[in-house]
């Protein structure tokens, strides 16, 4: 029913209060559009800052990897811990329910095989899915230094372009060639290449050795891939360094769904990078609720 005349004087308008707007919590993320800070703020958690990404799209190349025979069997019960999936459209369809209220964060470059060249990657999913699947980002494998450097950024680039249209992120995978070194000058180079040229977050590899300058001279925020399996208290321990050194989270894969207890063990991560628990107390933790 509409106001009657009498009944507007009580409306309260505030006229001697400004309206403010909080900056986005997100590193060099302030300038991005509403959607995309909104998606962004769907994998980052905004009290921390950080997330939690669960990696399982190891598939898209080495078909099913270790822990990922079956991901409705191995993966599902990991769900509930994770602040987001990284995962391929084909698992998501035919696996993930889509009753699901994690972000997701969708594989959307490929091309090639363990059998071949890998950095010979193409962009294997056209934005109209990621918009129809409601991606919360696009991951794109970006090789820098690699055999397919240019034809790899500029998958990155077009992405970036069609993600700024439709208001979803574009997250640069910096992959290190097998014969390449690993080290805080390279990933210097790799993650400020892909931020320079539009990403709106970087994932790349931790090194001990001065990782807080990775961190620092990339505009934007950087989660750390797991990289192989090792022992859980390494892990939590690597994490926990990438955290204090700057990094915004993690996207790990096998050394979650890998390891001897996998929901014990996202949990002992989350630990460390939402709530800063040192690795020997998230790795108690681990061993606990492994018992
Ligand atoms: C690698 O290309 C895959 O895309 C994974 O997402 C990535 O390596 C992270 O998984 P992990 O922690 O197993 O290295």
């Amino acid at each position: 029913m509409p106001d009657i005349d009498g009944i507007n004087e009580a409306k309260q308008y505030y006229t001697d209060v400004p309206q403010t707007s909080k900056r986005f919590f997100l590193k060099g993320s302030d300038s991005l559009d509403w959607g995309m800070k909104n998606r962004l703020g769907r994998i980052f958690n905004p009290v921390s800052g950080k997330t939690v990404m669960l990696a399982i799209d190891h598939g898209y190349f080495q078909g099913p990897t270790t822990g990922l025979e079956r991901i409705d069997l191995n993966i599902l019960p990991l769900e509930p811990y994770a602040d987001t999936l990284m995962l391929t459209r084909g698992i998501l369809r035919s696996i993930i329910p889509p009753d699901t209220q994690k972000s997701i964060v969708l594989r959307v470059s490929g091309g090639t095989s363990i059998l071949k060249e890998l950095s010979n990657e193409a962009l294997a999913l056209d934005i109209e899915d990621a918009v129809r699947l409601n991606a919360s980002a696009m991951a794109v494998q970006v090789f820098i230094g690699g055999e397919c450097e240019k034809e790899t950024i500029i998958n990155m680039t077009k992405m970036v372009d069609m993600g700024m249209r439709c208001g979803i992120p574009t997250l640069a995978v910096t992959a290190v060639g097998k014969n390449m070194v690993r080290d805080a000058k390279y990933l210097r180079l790799a993650t400020r290449i892909c931020a320079e040229l539009g990403a709106q977050y970087i994932k790349t590899y931790y090194v001990p050795e001065d990782f807080e300058t990775v961190t620092a001279a990339c505009p934007v925020p950087i989660v750390i891939a797991g990289g192989q399996k090792m022992p859980e208290l390494d892990a939590l321990k690597m994490a926990s360094q990438a955290i204090q050194a700057g990094a915004a989270g993690v996207d790990m894969g096998r050394n979650i769904f890998q390891s001897a207890s996998p929901v014990a063990m996202i949990q002992a991560v989350r630990a460390v990078v939402h709530d800063n628990e040192s690795p020997e107390k998230a790795f108690d933790l681990y061993n606990t609720l492994k018992k």
